[in-house]
């Protein structure tokens, strides 16, 4: 699809996520020549650099994270000529001339406002783009998480954004929704028609929902001590891929069609607090190991009740998903590095094979979102030979390195994401009453926790997590896959 010219202004130009996802996303699409020819980045943070200067920052960022092999001399010339840098203070209202005269000489182009900044930020900057003449009706504003860290701050958030910048023009990126493999889901469920009679309780007996990272919190501890496994991931990425497991299938594949579906889901989420809550989640902090810290030792916090694991089982109150549960689960210092979606069916109802010596095991459709994105079918088949009926899980798999040839690297979320918000795509972006609803399900069970008075159960470094989530399945006869 053509993409028409266009300003990117980054706010916080000189910050983490803009030197190592943003610039590196834009270069990889300007490598592909999908940034039209005359297109500007334009950067903005308090640093007092000159154009120059931040270009040769920009220029190291490339060469941290892009292998060298792909920065062609050129092509990172040309990049670079792209780049303009403005140090701008947003809290001080004279201090946006200089913005206000680079953006007025292509008064036609797309513009785009991405907020890489604190989200404290979020409104002065709203504010002070409105008051400079910059929000046009049309100028599309980027924000990302976290986004509140409630429901009463999320609907503060939305409300501050909203006084400038329509719904339409509000892009919040949750970077999962830009992985390839999120949207091969979509693509998985509703361009075969194989899956969608059987994707519903008559046949599915449970899915679950796995984010587990084998880094601790390292240097984010100050941010993570503060915000913990559930607001992190669970809020957003693990709800977001809960939402599209379970949604109806959209009309069209569009912004507010797509959104509407996984609103409803939201929704219909059983609300769970008091015991309930407790019952149903698992929080926890992994322990010292033999050579690294423990969490609270991490963070430099030893009485935070923070937790960096979380384990869910949550319930859909709808005619599709009435009695499947979906249990999440998302940790740091885990035994392995795992993105996965597994879609759990039924066992067959009778064994017409008597009294096998292995039993056998549900189907499984597993969604590989990392390491080795993929998917995998798991079938009963016989094993070979006249010595009994012996059946085993054999998975039918396709790695997509394997099918999609070496030579083809999996595109970084940012790189749709942005040029999504270029070409003015919400499909893949939340929308606001989204991130209140999920607020207003994680809102309840957070306060019983706290209520609770009770501490997060512990685990070890590199372990499959802590034992009560074990146990919190295993009432209800099921097990957690492993990592
Ligand atoms: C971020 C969280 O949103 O997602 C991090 O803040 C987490 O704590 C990261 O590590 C995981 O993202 P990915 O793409 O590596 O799965």
């Amino acid at each position: 699809i053509p993409v028409n010219p266009f300003d990117l202004v980054i706010f916080g130009a000189t910050g983490d996520l803009a030197m190592r996802k943003l610039l590196p996303a834009l270069f990889r699409r300007h490598a592909v020549a999908q940034i039209p020819e005359d297109a500007r980045i334009i950067g903005l943070s308090l640093s007092k650099h000159t154009t120059k200067k931040y270009r040769e920052l920009a220029d190291n960022a490339l060469k941290q994270h892009i292998p060298a092999e792909e920065l062609d001399a050129d092509l990172v010339k040309t990049f670079l000529a792209r780049i303009h840098y403005i140090p701008n203070d947003v809290t001080d209202p004279s201090g946006w001339t200089e913005l206000v005269d680079l953006l007025g000489e292509k008064p036609d182009w797309i513009r785009v406002y991405y907020l890489a900044v604190s989200p404290s930020l979020f409104g002065v900057i709203a504010h002070g783009l409105a008051t400079a003449g910059l929000s046009d009706g049309k100028a599309r504003l980027v924000v990302e998480k976290p986004l509140g860290h409630d429901l009463k701050s999320a609907q503060k958030l939305n409300k501050d954004i909203g006084e400038v910048f329509n719904e339409d023009c509000t892009y919040r990126i949750d970077h999962y929704l830009g992985k390839e493999t999120v949207q091969n889901l979509m693509a998985l469920r509703f361009s075969n028609a194989l899956f969608e009679p059987i994707w519903n309780a008559q046949s599915i007996d449970h899915v679950q929902i796995t984010a587990a990272e084998s880094l601790g919190v390292g240097s984010r501890g100050g941010y993570y001590d503060h915000s913990g496994a559930m607001r992190d991931m669970v809020q957003n990425h693990l709800m977001q891929l809960l939402c599209l497991i379970a949604m109806e299938p959209p009309h069209a594949f569009n912004g507010n069609a797509v959104r509407d579906e996984k609103l409803k889901v939201l929704r219909a989420l059983k609300p769970m607090k008091g015991l309930e809550a407790l019952e149903n989640t698992v929080r926890a902090q992994y322990l010292e190991g033999p050579n690294s810290p423990s969490y609270v030792e991490e963070v430099n916090n030893p009485n935070s009740n923070t937790e960096c694991y979380v384990a869910i089982k949550a319930e859909i109150e709808n005619w599709r998903w009435a009695g499947v549960p979906f249990y999440l689960r998302t940790g740091k210092k885990l035994r392995n590095q795992a993105t996965e979606i597994a879609i759990v069916f039924k066992k067959p109802p009778h064994s017409v094979f008597g009294n096998l010596t292995t039993p056998i095991e549900s189907n499984v459709l597993s969604i590989r979102l990392q390491p080795d994105e993929g998917l995998q079918l798991e079938l009963m088949t016989k094993d070979p030979g006249p010595g009994g009926f012996r059946l085993h899980s054999t998975p039918l798999d396709v790695t997509f390195a394997e099918s999609l040839g070496d030579d083809f690297r999996m595109p970084d979320a940012y790189e749709r994401l942005l040029m999504d918000v270029v070409r003015g795509d919400q499909t893949l972006f939340m929308r606001g009453d989204e991130v209140e609803a999920a607020w207003e399900w994680i809102d309840p069970i957070m306060a019983s926790w706290d209520d609770s008075g009770t501490k997060p159960e512990t685990y070890d470094s590199n372990s499959e997590g802590p034992t009560a989530a074990v146990e919190m399945m295993a009432k209800s006869g099921r097990r957690w896959r492993k990592l």
